[in-house]
């Protein structure tokens, strides 16, 4: 919710007549609001009933990756090498979860007919390479590499690809919503000019003709790990105008503004959205700390009350050995962490660092799936030992 938005043709009052071209039949209002009457809202007004529903069928989408007995350690695992294909419902690979959040890698093969709606979670989708739009009744966000997609709950959407040749995501679930940080904002909810971007940097939805096609559409609808399959007798996106402050957007990380000081500065300074259970940073290429002696590396820490996920996007990022694009790591809380031997000595008198990275920081333990065990590095939880 970067800003209010209004898109296509809406009535001049809230909850009144608005007719259709035949000046008889209406439009049908639908509010859609968060915490209840209480949190953002955005007010679409469609075509048709939005709960016009011919048939509902449980559906097995689901895919059992419980890793029973996951050692308590630290991961590095390589999420490129899990198997490539399917659409953008299908093509997901849950790698970490808990029960607020799930994180899952997909690299998508196929455009879809089908459209996709997740009942109970607020979605962030990382664009690591691809480009294409996400279409939804809010109207089209055309994305590209580095994008960062910010999808609330009950969102009915599509992402339609440019071309097969090499797409890659990175889809994290949260049953709290995806919000820009409080203290990034001034009283009126204007960026302040402090903050790592500002409401040019965001991308809501644009325009979109709708679609009044009266036919069955599919609609896949995820409710925890449960799937169904929804006929409906219309096109969803027949919305012919909508306002508000609840609706997707996107945010590139390649205009996240990041913050240099004299000496390390901790992950905070490189927060970009919190949600109720984890939070999200944006590691992007930087001058290092400016001190004389200033050791640009971080030093080790324990984050009691927090596991800590780095997804590696691009560059040498200045703490790892061995890392990869596509690469995850997994520092659980209650464990210390820290640079591997010899990059702090590195990291001295370092000039800049050209990493990217998407920081992942749950306020609970996360559980790892079979995909982690299918594609880890075995030798990660010694790689400190320094002999
Ligand atoms: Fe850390």
């Amino acid at each position: 919710m970067p800003f209010y938005h209004k898109v296509g043709d809406i009535p001049k009052l809230k909850h009144t007549t608005f007719y259709k071209q035949d000046g008889k039949s209406l439009y049908r209002e639908e509010l859609v609001s968060s915490k209840g009457f209480s949190g953002i809202y955005s007010n679409k007004y469609s075509h048709y009933m939005p709960t016009s529903v011919r048939k509902v069928t449980e559906i097995n989408l689901h895919k059992n990756v419980d890793w029973h007995d996951a050692p308590h350690l630290y991961y590095h695992f390589f999420t490129d090498k899990l198997p490539a294909g399917g659409d953008f419902i299908q093509a997901r690979h849950v790698v970490l979860e808990n029960a607020h959040c799930t994180l899952a890698t997909a690299k998508v093969t196929e455009n879809s007919e089908l459209f996709y709606r997740n009942s109970l979670s607020a979605e962030y989708i990382f664009v690591h390479h691809g480009s294409g739009e996400l279409l939804s009744d809010y109207g089209r966000i055309p994305f590209s590499e580095g994008d960062q997609l910010i999808i609330p709950r009950t969102t009915t959407y599509q992402l339609k690809f440019d071309n097969f040749d090499n797409n890659k995501l990175l889809i994290i679930e949260s049953d709290t919503a995806f919000e820009i940080p409080k203290h990034f904002r001034n009283e009126y909810g204007q960026m302040e000019e402090h903050a790592p971007y500002c409401e040019r940097d965001f991308r809501p939805p644009e325009y979109m003709e709708p679609n009044m096609t009266k036919a069955d559409f599919t609609v896949i609808v995820k409710a925890g790990q449960r799937y169904f399959e929804h006929i409906v007798p219309h096109h969803p996106f027949g919305v012919v105008g909508w306002d508000g402050y609840l609706y997707p957007y996107a945010f590139n990380i390649h205009n996240y503004h990041p913050k240099v000081g004299r000496i390390h500065l901790p992950p905070p300074v490189h927060l970009a959205f919190t949600t109720g259970s984890f939070i999200i940073c944006n590691f992007v290429p930087r001058p290092y700390d400016f001190h004389k002696d200033s050791i640009p590396a971080p030093y080790f820490h324990s984050n009691i009350d927090s596991d800590e996920v780095l997804y590696y996007v691009k560059g040498d990022f200045m703490s790892r050995k061995g890392i990869q694009e596509g690469s995850i790591t997994l520092h659980p809380g209650g464990m210390p962490h820290g640079p591997q031997p010899g990059r702090t000595e590195d990291s001295v008198g370092a000039k800049e660092t050209n990493e990217w990275a998407v920081m992942i920081d749950t306020f609970g333990p996360l559980k790892p799936t079979t995909n982690v065990r299918d594609t880890l590095d075995k030798d990660y939880p010694q790689s400190w030992l320094e002999e």
